[in-house]
């Protein structure tokens, strides 16, 4: 299973995400490639935002190797499920896709919470550090059931 999150600048959400998905699947032994991308180029090549290498490191969390890159149409081939994580990057990643089922692999990250409702993680990035320990538990409750669902997935 290959699951991309996607967020804005590749520096704060997604990155986070991903490691959180990580360590899950890792604790699992379940087989899995997990990354993360962004639609705005301003971070590109950077290291997480401080803030969000904090709250990982409180966590338990590695993300400190991890270099923001941008989200490509090739992404659709490459993963099985694209998490974005709100309504603009929705609108954005349209712009990407090549057939229909593209967007079939595309799913807001807290629908794994709340099924169907589309809920947001909201953007940290202007925000504080309490912002960004809010979004990190918002993001660990929704890849735990993603982790859960993976592991099942991989032993059937
Ligand atoms: P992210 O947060 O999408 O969660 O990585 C942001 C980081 C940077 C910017 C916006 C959102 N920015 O405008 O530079």
């Amino acid at each position: 299973m290959k699951i991309l999150f996607v967020c804005t600048g590749n520096i704060c959400r997604s990155p986070l995400a991903e490691g959180i998905l990580r360590k899950k699947l890792e604790h699992r032994k379940v087989k899995y490639e997990v990354d993360s991308a962004g639609f705005e180029s301003f971070h590109v090549g950077d290291s997480p935002d401080p803030r969000a290498l904090k709250t990982a490191d409180k966590h338990g969390v590695e993300i400190s190797s991890h270099r923001a890159r941008l989200f490509t149409s090739d992404d659709f081939l490459k993963f099985d499920r694209i998490y974005i994580m709100d309504d603009s990057h929705h609108y954005t990643i349209k712009r990407f896709t090549r057939t229909d089922e593209d967007m079939d692999k595309v799913d807001y990250l807290l629908n794994a919470v709340s099924p169907g409702k589309n809920l947001n993680v909201s953007d940290p990035w202007y925000s504080d550090i309490h912002a960004f320990e809010k979004v990190f538990h918002q993001m660990d409750e929704a890849c735990e059931i993603i982790a859960d669902e993976i592991a099942t997935l991989s032993r059937s």
